[in-house]
């Protein structure tokens, strides 16, 4: 980042806290240290052991497309394959969701948890452990994600007005604020969503592109304003200084707010039919306003050390993370042209993935440091928030997300014969919930 204009401070609270970060053994210079890669994390935890790959998985032979293939389930990679192509890990998964008389019965926490938001509802039922996808898939994953983590930013860096454009410091902001890292979850569910409905062709490649920069730039200034002093008042994100930190408070709340209608600038721009513009610019103006993500977090304000109920935190994160995780899926059907059946399938599984992400990140909160997190450790017991470790314990937690996962798969498992090659959204449902970071 080169910075013509940028102030030049000594020493900002979030540089000392980066110091700090640097100082111990093993981190990179401004960087959380991984040990290994999020995926690679997924995969050893899958297999039980630490096992096969320091560094990322070698593809054998197979570039982008041959792995966009496996995940899809190209036909010559299973021929006679069962009609829909489920691992026998996600079937084993879905089993007890699917068949009532093999679930057992419901601790009544979990049979609180229901919650309405928008017009779906979903209720949670208990997931049973969800058992290890097969190797192949999961290194066909770990390429695709790396892939379309790259793919993302590109769509990201052509979509951001260059840094040095004037007014620069708040360009430079905003570059600051979007590609300084981060897992890009969202861009990869938009991705894995299109890919679910068969998008092809280069106008719906486009497209994806275009809905995946809009929910990481949504995403983006959401993070740089959940970071204000006024709200949560953090020092350190995604391992560097937040960006009020890093330029002053003003600038953080203009990169923010300069942010936003770039998303629907991109959205506008995508090369499909107009009425699907205009579908895709409703889902997501309608995830991210009152009545979903700033409504989330204006219940995430007033909630600080109020004694919320299951139902009531439930709705908080559906609407402060699901919903912007929903509508990134949706986004992908969209671009993809989907039917409105294969729309409303994959929503059940949004719908349990967006709910998840914060249950595990509210866990990840108070069981990981703050240089694996890349964000300050502890912050939710310290603010006071209620969470879903406040409430259910780290176990009940970890259950619940579990299930949730569970109900991700079985979601898949409903899919309708126009959004079925579904594999890189359960391995994503996987990631979300076994996550290290
Ligand atoms: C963090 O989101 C904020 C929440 C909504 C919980 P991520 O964990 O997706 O953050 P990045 O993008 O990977 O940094
Ligand atoms: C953030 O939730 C939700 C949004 C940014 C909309 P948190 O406050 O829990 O996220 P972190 O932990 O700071 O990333
Ligand atoms: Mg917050
Ligand atoms: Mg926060
Ligand atoms: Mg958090």
């Amino acid at each position: 980042m080169s910075a013509p204009g940028r102030p030049k401070r000594e020493f900002s609270p979030g540089e000392e806290v980066a110091q700090r970060l640097e100082g111990s053994p093993s981190s990179a210079p401004g960087r959380p240290k991984r040990e290994s890669s999020p995926g690679e994390e997924v995969a050893q935890r899958l297999e039980g052991s630490p096992s096969s790959a320091p560094g990322r998985p070698k593809r054998e032979s197979s570039p982008g497309e041959e792995v966009a293939q496996r995940l899809e389930g190209s036909p010559s990679s299973a021929p006679g394959r069962p009609k829909r192509e489920s691992s026998p890990g996600e079937e084993v998964a879905q089993r007890p969701e699917g068949s009532p008389s093999s679930a057992p019965s419901q601790p009544p926490e979990l049979k609180a948890s229901s919650a309405q938001v928008g017009e779906a509802r979903l209720v949670v039922r208990p997931g049973g452990p969800a058992v290890p996808a097969p190797r192949a898939d999961r290194l066909a994953f770990e390429s695709w994600q790396e892939q379309h983590r790259e793919r993302a930013e590109a769509a990201l860096l052509r979509h951001l007005p260059p840094a040095q454009a004037e007014p620069a410091r708040l360009h430079e902001a905003m570059h600051y604020a979007v590609l300084g890292g981060g897992k890009r979850v969202r861009a990869l569910l938009v991705y894995a969503a299109g890919q679910a409905c068969q998008a092809s062709g280069p106008a719906a490649a486009a497209a994806l592109d275009a809905a995946a920069a809009a929910v990481e730039l949504v995403h983006a200034y959401s993070l740089v304003h959940d970071d204000l002093p006024c709200m949560d008042n953090d020092v350190l994100r995604r391992g560097l200084p937040t960006v009020h930190v890093k330029y002053d408070e003003a600038t953080a709340m203009l990169a923010g707010d300069a942010l936003q209608p770039l998303a629907f600038e991109a959205l506008a721009g995508m090369p499909i039919a107009p009425a699907l513009v205009v579908q895709a610019t409703q889902v997501l103006a309608g995830a991210i306003g009152s009545r979903g993500m700033v409504g989330g977090q204006a219940i995430d304000l007033q909630s600080v050390g109020v004694a919320l109920d299951l139902a009531q935190l439930e709705t908080m994160h559906r609407l402060k993370t699901g919903a912007l995780l929903r509508a990134s899926v949706s986004l992908g059907a969209i671009a993809a042209g989907a039917s409105s059946a294969a729309r409303l399938a994959l929503d059940q599984y949004a719908q349990a993935v967006g709910l998840a992400f914060q249950v595990v990140d509210d866990i990840l909160d108070v069981t990981t440091d703050s240089q694996i997190l890349g964000k300050t450790a502890g912050k939710d017991e310290a603010a006071n928030k209620p969470t879903y470790v406040s409430l259910l314990g780290l176990e009940g937690a970890r259950d619940f997300a579990e299930s949730l996962r569970g109900q991700a798969h079985a979601a898949l498992a409903d899919l309708a014969e126009a959004a079925r090659h579904a594999r890189a959204l359960a391995r994503l449902a996987d990631f979300v919930v076994l996550r290290t970071h």
